[in-house]
Protein backbone atom coordinates (compact mmCIF):
# COMPACT_ATOMS: atom_id res chain seq x y z
CA UNK A 1 0.00 0.00 0.00
CA UNK A 2 1.47 3.07 -0.58
CA UNK A 3 1.86 6.13 1.54
CA UNK A 4 -0.95 8.29 0.32
CA UNK A 5 -3.67 5.23 0.38
CA UNK A 6 -2.74 4.40 3.71
CA UNK A 7 -2.72 7.81 5.85
CA UNK A 8 -6.21 8.59 3.74
CA UNK A 9 -7.66 5.24 3.91
CA UNK A 10 -7.01 4.43 7.83
CA UNK A 11 -10.43 5.19 10.04
CA UNK A 12 -10.92 4.39 13.33
CA UNK A 13 -12.66 0.93 13.29
CA UNK A 14 -14.78 0.15 16.17
CA UNK A 15 -16.40 -3.06 14.97
CA UNK A 16 -14.42 -6.47 14.64
CA UNK A 17 -14.70 -9.91 13.58
CA UNK A 18 -14.55 -12.34 16.36
CA UNK A 19 -11.45 -14.08 14.26
CA UNK A 20 -7.96 -14.05 16.09
CA UNK A 21 -5.02 -11.47 15.00
CA UNK A 22 -1.91 -13.53 14.49
CA UNK A 23 1.18 -12.65 17.30
CA UNK A 24 3.01 -12.14 14.40
CA UNK A 25 1.31 -9.69 13.00
CA UNK A 26 0.49 -7.48 16.09
CA UNK A 27 4.90 -8.34 16.30
CA UNK A 28 4.86 -6.32 12.93
CA UNK A 29 2.76 -3.33 14.14
CA UNK A 30 4.57 -3.13 16.89
CA UNK A 31 8.09 -3.24 14.96
CA UNK A 32 6.68 -0.66 13.05
CA UNK A 33 5.96 1.21 15.87
CA UNK A 34 9.76 1.03 16.67
CA UNK A 35 10.44 2.64 13.58
CA UNK A 36 8.66 6.68 14.66
CA UNK A 37 10.93 9.32 15.16
CA UNK A 38 11.39 9.90 19.05
CA UNK A 39 13.23 12.56 21.42
CA UNK A 40 17.22 12.21 21.63
CA UNK A 41 16.36 8.73 19.94
CA UNK A 42 15.14 7.99 23.67
CA UNK A 43 12.50 5.16 22.17
CA UNK A 44 10.46 5.85 25.00
CA UNK A 45 7.51 3.49 24.42
CA UNK A 46 6.50 0.30 26.01
CA UNK A 47 3.59 -2.01 25.13
CA UNK A 48 1.22 -4.62 26.96
CA UNK A 49 0.00 -7.57 24.51
CA UNK A 50 -3.59 -8.55 25.94
CA UNK A 51 -5.38 -10.96 24.37
CA UNK A 52 -8.33 -13.82 25.70
CA UNK A 53 -7.63 -13.90 29.73
CA UNK A 54 -5.49 -10.98 29.84
CA UNK A 55 -7.89 -8.59 27.99
CA UNK A 56 -11.08 -10.13 29.89
CA UNK A 57 -9.35 -8.76 33.32
CA UNK A 58 -8.55 -6.11 31.97
CA UNK A 59 -11.90 -5.10 30.72
CA UNK A 60 -13.56 -6.37 33.51
CA UNK A 61 -11.60 -4.01 35.52
CA UNK A 62 -12.20 -0.60 33.14
CA UNK A 63 -15.65 -1.16 33.59
CA UNK A 64 -16.17 -1.82 36.87
CA UNK A 65 -13.84 1.39 37.65
CA UNK A 66 -16.16 3.36 35.07
CA UNK A 67 -19.04 2.54 37.41
CA UNK A 68 -17.95 3.80 40.22
CA UNK A 69 -17.21 7.08 38.35
CA UNK A 70 -20.35 9.64 39.15
CA UNK A 71 -19.33 12.33 36.29
CA UNK A 72 -20.23 11.89 32.61
CA UNK A 73 -17.76 9.66 31.13
CA UNK A 74 -18.23 10.54 27.84
CA UNK A 75 -18.01 7.48 25.26
CA UNK A 76 -16.09 5.59 27.57
CA UNK A 77 -18.66 2.65 27.82
CA UNK A 78 -18.78 2.33 24.31
CA UNK A 79 -14.82 2.27 23.75
CA UNK A 80 -15.09 -0.36 26.87
CA UNK A 81 -17.28 -2.91 24.93
CA UNK A 82 -15.17 -2.30 21.59
CA UNK A 83 -12.51 -3.62 23.45
CA UNK A 84 -13.87 -6.10 24.95
CA UNK A 85 -15.10 -7.39 21.48
CA UNK A 86 -11.78 -6.69 19.91
CA UNK A 87 -9.66 -9.74 19.64
CA UNK A 88 -6.22 -7.52 20.67
CA UNK A 89 -5.66 -4.94 22.88
CA UNK A 90 -2.59 -2.94 23.57
CA UNK A 91 -2.06 -1.10 26.33
CA UNK A 92 0.38 2.04 25.30
CA UNK A 93 3.05 3.38 27.83
CA UNK A 94 5.43 5.96 28.11
CA UNK A 95 8.65 5.01 30.00
CA UNK A 96 8.40 9.18 30.82
CA UNK A 97 12.44 8.82 32.05
CA UNK A 98 12.88 12.37 31.73
CA UNK A 99 9.55 14.03 32.34
CA UNK A 100 9.52 15.91 28.77
CA UNK A 101 6.36 16.46 26.98
CA UNK A 102 8.52 14.82 24.32
CA UNK A 103 8.29 11.71 25.32
CA UNK A 104 5.13 12.02 24.61
CA UNK A 105 4.65 13.17 21.53
CA UNK A 106 7.23 10.28 20.53
CA UNK A 107 5.15 7.66 21.57
CA UNK A 108 2.13 9.22 20.11
CA UNK A 109 3.92 8.96 16.70
CA UNK A 110 4.63 5.53 17.19
CA UNK A 111 1.21 4.81 17.75
CA UNK A 112 0.00 6.73 14.34
CA UNK A 113 2.98 4.50 12.52
CA UNK A 114 0.73 1.38 14.69
CA UNK A 115 -1.88 2.22 12.76
CA UNK A 116 -1.26 3.02 9.97
CA UNK A 117 0.76 -0.54 9.42
CA UNK A 118 -2.06 -2.19 10.84
CA UNK A 119 -4.45 -0.62 7.99
CA UNK A 120 -1.97 -1.19 5.32
CA UNK A 121 -2.02 -5.39 6.54
CA UNK A 122 -5.92 -5.19 6.34
CA UNK A 123 -6.33 -4.66 10.04
CA UNK A 124 -8.37 -2.12 12.08
CA UNK A 125 -7.96 -0.25 15.08
CA UNK A 126 -8.85 2.47 17.11
CA UNK A 127 -6.66 4.48 19.40
CA UNK A 128 -8.46 4.94 23.10
CA UNK A 129 -7.93 8.14 25.06
CA UNK A 130 -11.37 6.93 27.68
CA UNK A 131 -8.39 5.26 29.52
CA UNK A 132 -7.70 7.93 31.20
CA UNK A 133 -11.06 8.17 32.84
CA UNK A 134 -9.87 5.27 35.19
CA UNK A 135 -5.98 6.38 34.96
CA UNK A 136 -5.26 5.92 38.42
CA UNK A 137 -6.99 2.11 38.68
CA UNK A 138 -4.93 1.28 35.69
CA UNK A 139 -1.45 2.30 36.74
CA UNK A 140 -2.29 0.72 39.92
CA UNK A 141 -3.87 -2.48 38.04
CA UNK A 142 -0.12 -3.18 35.84
CA UNK A 143 1.72 -1.49 38.38
CA UNK A 144 4.76 -0.27 35.65
CA UNK A 145 7.21 1.73 36.20
CA UNK A 146 5.53 4.12 33.20
CA UNK A 147 3.17 6.36 32.40
CA UNK A 148 -0.53 4.96 30.91
CA UNK A 149 -0.36 6.87 27.56
CA UNK A 150 -3.39 4.95 25.59
CA UNK A 151 -4.97 1.74 24.55
CA UNK A 152 -5.19 0.49 21.03
CA UNK A 153 -7.69 -1.68 19.82
CA UNK A 154 -7.01 -4.23 16.84
CA UNK A 155 -8.86 -6.80 14.70
CA UNK A 156 -10.12 -7.82 11.60
CA UNK A 157 -12.66 -5.21 10.40
CA UNK A 158 -16.37 -6.02 10.74
CA UNK A 159 -17.30 -2.52 9.10
CA UNK A 160 -15.68 -0.52 6.23
CA UNK A 161 -16.65 3.43 7.12
CA UNK A 162 -16.09 5.93 4.53
CA UNK A 163 -13.95 9.32 5.35
CA UNK A 164 -14.62 11.29 8.03
CA UNK A 165 -14.57 15.36 7.24
CA UNK A 166 -11.20 16.76 7.50
CA UNK A 167 -10.15 20.40 7.40
CA UNK A 168 -8.67 22.11 4.48
CA UNK A 169 -5.28 22.72 4.06
CA UNK A 170 -6.72 26.03 3.60
CA UNK A 171 -8.09 26.49 7.23
CA UNK A 172 -5.27 24.80 8.69
CA UNK A 173 -1.75 26.66 7.68
CA UNK A 174 -0.49 29.93 7.12
CA UNK A 175 2.43 30.31 5.22
CA UNK A 176 4.52 33.41 6.44
CA UNK A 177 7.11 34.88 4.14
C1 LIG B 1 -5.72 10.78 21.32
C2 LIG B 1 -6.95 10.10 20.74
C3 LIG B 1 -7.89 9.57 21.61
C4 LIG B 1 -9.00 8.89 21.10
N1 LIG B 1 -9.87 8.31 21.98
C5 LIG B 1 -10.93 7.60 21.49
C6 LIG B 1 -11.77 6.89 22.39
O1 LIG B 1 -11.55 6.86 23.61
N2 LIG B 1 -12.81 6.19 21.88
C7 LIG B 1 -13.05 6.15 20.53
O2 LIG B 1 -14.01 5.51 20.12
N3 LIG B 1 -12.25 6.80 19.65
C8 LIG B 1 -11.20 7.51 20.10
N4 LIG B 1 -10.34 8.13 19.23
C9 LIG B 1 -10.58 8.05 17.77
C10 LIG B 1 -11.12 9.38 17.23
O3 LIG B 1 -12.47 9.53 17.60
C11 LIG B 1 -10.96 9.38 15.71
O4 LIG B 1 -9.60 9.29 15.38
C12 LIG B 1 -11.54 10.64 15.07
O5 LIG B 1 -12.93 10.72 15.24
C13 LIG B 1 -11.24 10.71 13.55
O6 LIG B 1 -11.76 9.55 12.91
P1 LIG B 1 -10.81 8.55 12.10
O7 LIG B 1 -9.78 8.01 13.06
O8 LIG B 1 -11.71 7.49 11.59
O9 LIG B 1 -10.15 9.33 11.00
C14 LIG B 1 -9.21 8.81 19.69
C15 LIG B 1 -8.25 9.35 18.83
C16 LIG B 1 -7.12 9.97 19.35
C17 LIG B 1 -6.07 10.49 18.40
Amino acid sequence: MNIDDAIRGRRSIRNYKSDDVKEELVREIIEAATYAPSAKNGQQWRFTVLTGESKDKFTDMYRSELSKLTFDVGSSFGSCTMMEEAPVVIIVWNTNEYGWPTEIHSVSAAIQNMLLKAHAIGLGTCWIGDIFYTYEAIMDYFKKPWKLLAAITVGWPDVSPGPKPRLSVNEVVEFMS
